[in-house]
């Protein structure tokens, strides 16, 4: 596995650090509110692991799985629900958690489908941004760090799902996923 990776981007201990900046300042911002985050499943689950345990004002959680249709590499912003939320949102600030943003276009479908169900607020909180890939006006509230445009795995991010449990992230050899 570890043979696939060309170059480590941020080590387990860099992550750790940034999961614990993050929490601190949702902490800070959420210690009057009624914080609710959403994980977007799969990517996100070592993140979220992280996240929520750097925050020290009560939450709650909730998972949602979506599939992107597309072709290949490319998000097309039709997206299906493959599981959905259990908790109903009213009342909630809701703080949607993803590993990664691109394109946005999975995001942007995916907060306008949580808006539709009355939050109170709703945010993002994104490990990792490419900016310059964005194709929709959406921007992260909280980021990690910003990615160059390379493919990037571990940490909870897959190529074809694998790689998501390596504890770093790095960029994945091109020759892997061009073969
Ligand atoms: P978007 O709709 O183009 O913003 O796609 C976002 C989704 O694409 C993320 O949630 C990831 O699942 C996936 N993705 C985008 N870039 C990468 C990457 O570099 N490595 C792994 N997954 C990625
Ligand atoms: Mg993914």
């Amino acid at each position: 596995m570890i043979n696939d990776i060309e170059k480590i981007l941020y080590s387990e201990e860099e992550l750790r650090e940034i999961a614990q900046k993050l929490g601190a300042r949702i902490s800070e911002d959420y210690k009057d509110k009624n914080l609710l985050l959403v994980s977007i499943l799969k990517g996100s689950v070592v993140f979220m692991a992280d996240l929520m345990r750097a925050i020290t004002v009560p939450c709650k959680i909730d998972f949602m799985c979506v599939s992107s249709y597309g072709s290949g590499s490319e998000s097309s912003g039709v997206v299906k629900i493959v599981k959905d939320l259990d908790i109903n949102l009213k009342g909630y600030d809701v703080l949607i958690v993803e590993d990664i943003l691109d394109s946005g276009r999975t995001l942007n479908y995916v907060k306008s489908i949580l808006l539709g169900r009355n939050p109170s607020s709703i945010k993002i909180c994104t490990l990792l941004d490419k900016p310059e890939r964005r194709v929709v006006d959406l921007k992260a509230d909280y980021f990690g760090m910003n990615v160059p445009d390379e493919f990037v795995v571990g940490y909870g991010l897959d190529f074809d799902e694998k790689y998501r449990n390596l504890p770093f992230i790095g960029i994945l050899k091109r020759e892997v996923y061009s073969e």
